[in-house]
């Protein structure tokens, strides 16, 4: 099935040939209906390489573009933008396609990939904070659009479960460790015991050699030191597999950076001896003498004490997602600040001459309602697992406002969809590199951009068919004769074009911004179209139109990672 989009810029690029004028110039949507529905700047584009008019220019494209099948004829406005209606014939056919189409119009890609991506990745003894929530969310979403997409697509979590933080760990574990508070909150107490050691250590040199020896001790393999490491990975993946759940997040292997350990050493004999990297005050570094703004920043591979760091565990990773993995495409996300280690291990695997397409997926941070980074009372990182149980009980109260005498396990399943949904969407909705704002009041808010307000026009839709108490028949022939309809049938078929741009520059908000105009358009056409008290044609028409409603918002919410509730 070809969306609008598509067939529009097929018809420009034949009348650009045929008014004998080189291939210029997108069709995208029109962001002011009184402009119709598509439009494109070639006529712009052109006449500026050219020095002609513009207007005169659209003039010769008109001319040539044969488009009566969609459109009603094509408008020159402004400086030279033509605009394109679609006429309502056109309009009644697609949308009749796409309720017969499973993919509600969305195209499998042309050229499949095979990505690895790498999302969320924790550290084990340390709390998953509410900082992870953001390349979780949007780790997430993204694998699941370019799986929908048709990508072949491998979800890693990269846990930070082997470095220098051990060395305190340990330590803790061995002289402050409180057995009853560790088996009340495994997490809390590891990451009392790391705090309570690095405390001791700045304080104390005697400690801090202690520390640095514990993690000799554990990379060299001895026994009793190994047997705490594994017990202290073990209860922090407990942790984070309980926030998966609650979050539905799945990944296909977690190789985390323990994996790579015993590669480390071939890593650096190799770039050693390729040349790539070379012995520096006693460190091996990886210089980018031809880079100006890295030429003075070396990416050390072996520390002066001999030991491998998270650059080395990163080329491992590199060649293992290659080679092993069979991946062509990698894709990382993580906060803004690692942005100039990938830039070196991606260049890095350049100079070895990996040829993978390498994405580094940033995003910026959440912020308390202070505007500074969200942090507890007590100046601690918030706990991603009291957010979400958090979310759960605020929604859980919505609910008992609205639905008193809902069964009670129904009223916490909806209460788990709503509020975790709020927590995703408040992340997704945003440009990803925008620091925003945690508000639960917000994002809790049926009115305004935020799941529950798309999760409730779901829900209205399936009311309407509850109450209509009947098998909805798929008309044959869809008749758009208000305005109200045609609106949301646009909107509907415009589902096919947003979601492949998703991927372009790594933007649910994107979908999330169409999902809210979705949602508008169908209160828009609710309150202007009667649909069980009208009579036919129109009214299994408007039942369709609710229906389409109802599939794309699901698809597109699951999407980005967020059920909807059949009640709310
Ligand atoms: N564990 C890291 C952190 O919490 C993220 C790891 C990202 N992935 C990677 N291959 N380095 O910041």
């Amino acid at each position: 099935m070809e969306t609008f989009q598509a067939l529009l810029a097929q018809k420009l690029s034949a009348a650009l040939t045929a008014a004998d004028l080189p291939d210029a110039g997108e069709i995208t949507q029109a962001r002011d209906p009184r402009f119709g529905d598509y439009q494109t700047s070639a006529a712009l584009v052109l006449a500026k390489q050219r020095g002609e008019k513009p207007r005169t220019v659209a003039q010769r494209i008109i001319e040539k573009l044969e488009v009566v099948d969609v459109c009603e004829p094509p408008q020159i406005a402004g400086a030279g933008f033509i605009n394109f209606t679609l006429r309502r014939a056109a309009l009644e056919q697609k949308t009749t396609e796409l309720l017969r189409d499973e993919r509600l119009g969305v195209a499998t890609t042309d050229a499949p990939k095979r990505i690895v991506i790498d999302f969320g990745s924790p550290n084990v003894a340390k709390p998953m904070h509410v900082g992870h929530i953001r390349s979780t969310v949007l780790g997430d979403s993204l694998a699941r659009i370019a799986e929908f997409m048709g990508h072949n697509v491998v979800r890693d979590n990269h846990i930070g479960d082997w470095g220098t933080q051990f060395g305190m760990v340990i330590y803790g574990w061995k002289n402050l460790l409180d057995r009853a508070a560790l088996e009340q909150d495994p997490i809390a107490e590891l990451v009392r015991i790391y705090k309570g050691a690095n405390e001791a250590a700045t304080a104390d040199p005697a400690v801090r050699d202690a520390c640095r020896e514990e993690l000799v001790k554990l990379q060299a393999g001895e026994a009793e030191n190994f047997a705490i490491w594994q017990q202290c990975t073990a209860l922090s993946m407990g942790e984070f597999e309980r926030a998966y759940q609650l979050l539905d997040i799945h990944y296909d292997i977690q190789r985390g950076e323990s994996f790579y350990n015993d590669r480390l050493p071939a890593v650096v004999e190799r770039l050693c001896t390729s040349g790539l990297a070379e012995k520096s005050e006693g460190a091996v570094c990886v210089f980018f003498r031809d880079i100006p703004d890295l030429a003075d920043r070396p990416c050390i591979i072996r520390k002066r004490d001999g030991g491998y760091n998270y650059a080395t565990t990163d080329v491992a990773t590199v060649d293992y997602r290659i080679g092993d993995l069979q991946r062509d495409t990698i894709w990382i996300v993580t906060g803004a600040p690692q942005q100039l280690h990938f830039r070196q291990i991606f260049e890095i695997a350049r100079r070895e001459g990996r040829n993978a397409d390498f994405r580094h997926i940033t995003h910026g941070s959440i912020l308390g309602e202070d505007r500074k980074l969200m942090k507890t009372r007590s100046g601690d990182n918030v706990a991603l697992k009291d957010v979400l149980a958090e979310a759960i009980v605020r929604a859980r109260s919505l609910i008992d406002e609205k639905n008193a005498d809902m069964p009670e396990a129904e009223k916490a399943e909806i209460a788990r969809i709503i509020g975790i949904g709020a927590v995703k969407y408040a992340d997704l909705s945003q440009y990803r590199m925008t620091d925003y704002v945690f508000s639960w009041d917000r994002m809790l808010s049926l009115q305004g951009n935020t799941a529950p307000y798309l999760q409730n026009a779901y829900v209205r839709v399936q009311s309407i068919f509850r109450k209509a108490g009947e098998q909805i028949t798929v008309p044959n022939e869809l008749v758009l004769a208000d305005p109200g309809e045609s609106v949301l049938a646009k909107c509907l078929c415009q589902f096919a074009e947003v979601v492949p741009t998703v991927l372009n520059g790594f933007r649910p908000n994107v979908l999330a911004a169409y999902l809210f105009e979705l949602a508008n358009g169908f209160h828009a056409f609710y309150e202007a179209c009667p649909v069980l008290k009208s009579d036919e044609p129109a009214r299994s028409s408007r039942l369709a139109l609710c229906n389409l409603t109802a599939r794309v918002l699901q698809r597109g919410l699951e999407l980005l990672g967020i059920g909807v509730p059949e009640k709310m």
